[in-house]
C-alpha cells in the first residue's frame, strides 16, 4: 500500500487596492522612502480602506486557491487559518471565511504561530491528511495590520514594515505513485524566552481586572513592539538552521532546490540568509518590495505569484523558510 502524501493542488492570493507608498508614510511620521527601503527593501504596502475586513481578504484568496485547484468550497474537509491579527479576538477569523464560502459543518480554526503561521497551519494541514482523516484541507494566511499600526514618530520602527493581504493554498492527499508531488518534510521550531522580543501586549488577559483600560491605550500598549536588531540577529541565525534541517529531513540537496521562498519580513534578512547559503539571488523571489511584511500571508502570497507567473514547473523543489515572533521559526520541502 503506498503511503498517503499530501500537495499542493491550488493557490491564490489577494491584497487590497489601496497602495501606501514610503513617501505617504513620510507625511505621517518622521521617516523617509530611503531609510524605509535600504533597511528593509520596502517601496510601498497594501492598507483596507474601511471597505474591507480580514475575511473580505481571506474569501478571494481562498477562492482563487480552489478555484485553482478545481475543488468547490464543499469538497473541502477542514480551514485552517493562520494570522496574528484576527477578525475579532474570538473566535477569530476563519469561521467567518466557513460561514463566507458556505461550506458544510467541516471543522475549522485559527492557528497563532505569527509569521511562521502559514507553515505552522500546513504541517497540521499534512498531519490531517497523512492521518488518512480528511482528503483536502484550505490552508489560509491572512493579515490586517494595518488597523493596528501606529502611524507616528513613535511607531514607525513596525509602522513602516506591515502590509494588509491574504494568501491561500489546497493541501490535497496525492495517493497516486507515479505522481511525485509532495509535501517531503517539515520542520518547526519556537522558543518561547524571547516571546516579548516581538510582541503586542494588549488587550491580555494577564491585566487584571481589566484587559485593557484608557491608560493602557495612552501609553501605546495595543501597538506591536519589536526589539528589531535582536530579531533580526536571531532570524538570520534560525532560518539556515532550519533549512538545513530540512533539507536533510527531504533527504534532497540544497543545490536541488529550484526556489526559496522566504518570509518576507526584510530583504536585508533574506539577502543575509541566501548570502551565507551560498544561494544564487535569482533562487529567491520576493515581493516585499510592493507589499511589505504580511506575516502569516507573506509566504502563500509569494508562491501564489511565481506559480502564477509560470515560474514553477512540474518536478521542481521548493524552500518555504520563516521566522517569526514566538520566536517561531519554519522550513517546508516542496515537490510541485
Ligand atoms: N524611519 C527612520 N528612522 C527610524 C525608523 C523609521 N521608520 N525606525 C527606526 N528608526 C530609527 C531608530 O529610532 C534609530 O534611531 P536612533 O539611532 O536615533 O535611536 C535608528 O533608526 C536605527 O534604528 P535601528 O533599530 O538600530 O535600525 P536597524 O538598522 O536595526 O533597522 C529594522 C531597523 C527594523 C529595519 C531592522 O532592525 C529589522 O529589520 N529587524 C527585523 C525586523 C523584522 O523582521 N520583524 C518582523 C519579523 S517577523
Amino acid at each position: 500500500m503506498t503511503a498517503i502524501r499530501s500537495k499542493i493542488s491550488g493557490t491564490g492570493m489577494y491584497v487590497p487596492g489601496r497602495v501606501v507608498t514610503n513617501d505617504e508614510l513620510a507625511q505621517r511620521m518622521d521617516t523617509s522612502d530611503e531609510w524605509i527601503r535600504q533597511r528593509s527593501g520596502i517601496a510601498e504596502r497594501r492598507h483596507v480602506d474601511g471597505s474591507e475586513t480580514p475575511v473580505d481578504l481571506a474569501e478571494h484568496a481562498s477562492r482563487r486557491a480552489l478555484e485553482a485547484a478545481d475543488v468547490g468550497p464543499d469538497e473541502i474537509d477542514a480551514i485552517v487559518l493562520a494570522t496574528l491579527s484576527p477578525q475579532h479576538e474570538f473566535p477569530g477569523t476563519s469561521f467567518f471565511l466557513h460561514h463566507r464560502l458556505g461550506v458544510p459543518e467541516i471543522p475549522c480554526f485559527d492557528l497563532r504561530a505569527q509569521c511562521s503561521g502559514f507553515l505552522y497551519s500546513l504541517a497540521a494541514a499534512d498531519g490531517f491528511i497523512r492521518s488518512g482523516q480528511m482528503r483536502r484541507v484550505l490552508v489560509v494566511g491572512c493579515e490586517v495590520h494595518s488597523t493596528g499600526l501606529e502611524f507616528t514618530t513613535r511607531g514607525r520602527d513596525t509602522a513602516v514594515l506591515f502590509g494588509d493581504g491574504a494568501g491561500a493554498v489546497v493541501l490535497e492527499a496525492n495517493d497516486d505513485p507515479s505522481d511525485r508531488a509532495g509535501l517531503l518534510a517539515l520542520r518547526m521550531h519556537a522558543q518561547g524566552e524571547h516571546g516579548k522580543r516581538l510582541w503586542l501586549e494588549a488587550p491580555g488577559s494577564s491585566f487584571y481586572p481589566s484587559r485593557i483600560t484608557h491608560e493602557m491605550l495612552d501609553a501605546g500598549l495595543h501597538f506591536p513592539r519589536m526589539e528589531g536588531r535582536f530579531v533580526f540577529k536571531h532570524a538570520v541565525t534560525r532560518m539556515p538552521e532550519v533549512l538545513r534541517e530540512a533539507l536533510d529531513a527531504a533527504g534532497v540537496k540544497q543545490d536541488d532546490v529550484d526556489h526559496f521562498l522566504f518570509h518576507q519580513a526584510n530583504l536585508r534578512i533574506n539577502e543575509f540568509v541566501a548570502h551565507s547559503l551560498g544561494i544564487p539571488p535569482e533562487k529567491c523571489p520576493s515581493n516585499i518590495e510592493r507589499y511589505g511584511n504580511c506575516s502569516a500571508a507573506s509566504i502563500p502570497m509569494l508562491l501564489d505569484e511565481i506559480v502564477r507567473a509560470g515560474r514553477v514547473e512540474r518536478g521542481q523543489l521548493l524552500a518555504l523558510t520563516a521566522f517569526g515572533s514566538g520566536f517561531t521559526w519554519a522550513t517546508a520541502i516542496v515537490r510541485w
